[in-house]
């Protein structure tokens, strides 16, 4: 660890919430109340701002603030954010962020969080094992490739397509919720999902985030894996913890120009 920071404050910034607590570095744990507005229809990076800032005041913090973000960080630019107004594709956008605080905002896509807080807290021997392959269900569905320990950033496996159309419309936890689907309905639409992955990435495990992760035995039961399965330690709360670990510490991460 680089920094001798005890807590670091992370907010993930979802489709359908913006969540912030401090987070105890030395455990993961959350070290204060989660603070939770709802994420404003086509949100703007403006309005995000005012939501971090909004977060940070409630909890008395200064200094940097670990951001998740919905889409992939590119530059100063978050691509691939359907959830999001369409404004933070331009260029400069992620440095609207830092005026609520008057300090840096260090962005993280929302699913590489997660898959951070799994590496550095969750689940045991992801520095071993080959590729894991972190999935998280929520409004969208996002992945977080971790290899040997390390964090391959940006990949967006939920925007593979089947023959039924695209993965993360048909088999997210919004699809989930609008469409009612049984875990049985989901494991249909789901299979050829991880199926997929599996002959172009062949990983050695999965671990499964988002707001699935709350349901986690009912639904991945129904799946027909080769490789283990199991639920994200830090469940729901895994965005916020990576991001503030994103922002707390050094990592090696294979990233280079794609981040911040
Ligand atoms: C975005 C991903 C994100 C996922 C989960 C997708 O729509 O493209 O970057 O990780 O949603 O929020």
């Amino acid at each position: 660890m680089s920094s001798e920071r005890r807590s670091q404050l992370g907010i993930d910034v979802g489709g359908t919430s913006i969540k912030g607590a401090v987070v105890d570095l030395r455990t993961g744990e959350l070290a204060g109340a989660i603070h939770s507005e709802l994420t404003p229809s086509a949100a703007t990076p403006d309005d995000v701002a005012a939501a971090i800032g909004r977060i940070a005041s409630a909890v008395e913090w200064r200094g940097p603030v670990g951001v998740a973000l919905p889409g992939v960080i590119n530059g100063l630019t978050l691509r691939h954010a359907p959830n999001l107004a369409a404004e933070w594709a331009t260029e400069g956008a992620l440095t609207d962020l830092r005026a609520p605080t008057g300090a840096n905002a260090v962005t993280i896509n929302d699913a590489d969080a997660a898959g951070l807080a799994e590496l550095t807290y969750g689940n045991t021997g992801l520095e071993s094992h080959g590729l894991t392959i972190v999935l998280t269900f929520g409004t969208g569905i996002g992945s977080a490739l971790l290899h040997n320990g390390e964090l391959i950033a940006n990949s967006e496996l939920g925007g593979l397509v089947g023959p039924e159309g695209c993965f993360e419309e048909l088999a997210s936890g919004r699809a989930i919720s609008a469409e009612r689907l049984t875990p049985c309905d989901w494991a249909r639409r789901a299979q050829p999902f991880f199926d997929e992955i599996e002959v172009i990435l062949n990983p050695a495990r999965w671990v499964v985030g988002g707001g699935l992760s709350e349901s986690f035995d009912s639904f991945a039961s129904k799946l027909k894996l080769s490789k283990p399965i199991s639920v994200a330690h830090l469940g729901v709360h895994a965005g916020i913890v990576g991001a503030a670990v994103f922002a707390a510490h050094e990592h090696r991460m294979r990233m280079p120009e794609l981040v911040r």
